[in-house]
C-alpha cells in the first residue's frame, strides 16, 4: 500500500471553501467550515458521523445552496450555481448509495452523460447529422475506454442493477471520468467493498490521478484506505474543519480522537 501514497502535487488552490454554513431548520449541519483543496491532491474527508461531509459535498456541487459563504473553483466564484453549473465547471460526484440505472446496460451508465454534446440541440442535429453522429463515435470509444481502463468490459453489456456493490462504485467513478472533469468528490467509495475490489479501487483512484491529472476529495470511513490513499486529510466535526494535515499528525492528533471517541 505505501507505494501508493501519494503527495499533493501543487500549491495551487483547485477548490476554495470560505466560511460555508448550510442549516436545515435548528441544526447547522455545515457550520462557518472552511479549507482549500490543492490542485493533483487526493485529500481525505474524514470525520465522525452527522459531522456535516456529505451536506458539504451537495453544497459544493449545488445540490444544496448554501446559507453563508463562498465556494471558488479555479478562483472563479460558484457558490449560487446548480448542480448542473457546477457540472459543467468541471466538479463531479459520487453517492454515498450508488445511483447506477440499473435497467441499462454499464456500457449504457457511461454514455448518457454527455458533456457539452451538440447532439443535445435540435438545429445542430437538424443542420449537421454527420457531426452528431461523430460525437455519437466518439461517445461510444470513450465508454469503451473508460470500462477498458477500469476493468469492467466484461460486464460492458451487464445491466448496471446487477453489478456487485464494488462494480457499481467503480461504475460511478466511470460516469464521473465521461465528463472530463477538475475534481471528483467520492462519498465512501470503498463502503460495502469487498477487500480485493477495494484494492482495485485505490488503485484505479491513483491510476486516474496521475495519468489524468485530476484533483479528488474523498469522504471515506476506512481509515487504512483513506491513510494510505489520501494526504492531505481533512477532519470534520459538528460542521467545521477540526484538523488538516499529513495521515501521520492527523492520526496522532489528540483533538481529532476526542473527536472520534467523544461520538
Ligand atoms: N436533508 C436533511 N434534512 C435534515 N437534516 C439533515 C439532512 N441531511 C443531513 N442532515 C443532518 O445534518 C447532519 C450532517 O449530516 P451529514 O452531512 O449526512 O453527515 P456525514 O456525512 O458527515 O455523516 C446530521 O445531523 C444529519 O442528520
Ligand atoms: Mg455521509
Amino acid at each position: 500500500m505505501s507505494l501508493l501514497k501519494k503527495k499533493s502535487q501543487s500549491n495551487t488552490n483547485l477548490l476554495e471553501i470560505n466560511r460555508v454554513t448550510k442549516s436545515f431548520g435548528g441544526l447547522k449541519a455545515v457550520n462557518n467550515c472552511s479549507f482549500n483543496i490543492k490542485k493533483g491532491s487526493i485529500t481525505g474527508l474524514i470525520g465522525p458521523n452527522g459531522a456535516g461531509k456529505t451536506t458539504l459535498f451537495n453544497v459544493i456541487t449545488g445540490q444544496l445552496p448554501a446559507d453563508e459563504g463562498s465556494i471558488k473553483i479555479d478562483g472563479e466564484e460558484i457558490t449560487e450555481l446548480p448542480s448542473y453549473k457546477t457540472f459543467k465547471k468541471g466538479i463531479v460526484r459520487t453517492f454515498q448509495i450508488p445511483r447506477e440505472l440499473k435497467r441499462m446496460t454499464v456500457l449504457e451508465n457511461l454514455m448518457v452523460i454527455k458533456s457539452n454534446q451538440s447532439g443535445e440541440n435540435l438545429f445542430t442535429t437538424w443542420l449537421n447529422p454527420w457531426k452528431v453522429k461523430r460525437e455519437e463515435i466518439d461517445n461510444l470509444n470513450k465508454a469503451e475506454e473508460i470500462l477498458d481502463f477500469l476493468k469492467l468490459s466484461h460486464l460492458a453489456d451487464e445491466y448496471a442493477g446487477n453489478l456487485s456493490t464494488g462494480q457499481k462504485k467503480l461504475l460511478e467513478i466511470g460516469r464521473t471520468l465521461m465528463s472530463e472533469p477538475k475534481i471528483i468528490l467520492l462519498d465512501e467509495p470503498a463502503a460495502g467493498v469487498n477487500p480485493t475490489l477495494m484494492n482495485n479501487i485505490v488503485e484505479r483512484i491513483v491510476a486516474i490521478s496521475k495519468e489524468r491529472k485530476i484533483t479528488f476529495l474523498i469522504i471515506e470511513h476506512n481509515m487504512e484506505l483513506i491513510m494510505n490513499l489520501c494526504n492531505p486529510i481533512i477532519v470534520m466535526s459538528s460542521g467545521s474543519k477540526l484538523a488538516e494535515g499529513n495521515p501521520r499528525s492527523v492520526r496522532n492528533n489528540p483533538v481529532v480522537i476526542d473527536a472520534y471517541l467523544g461520538n
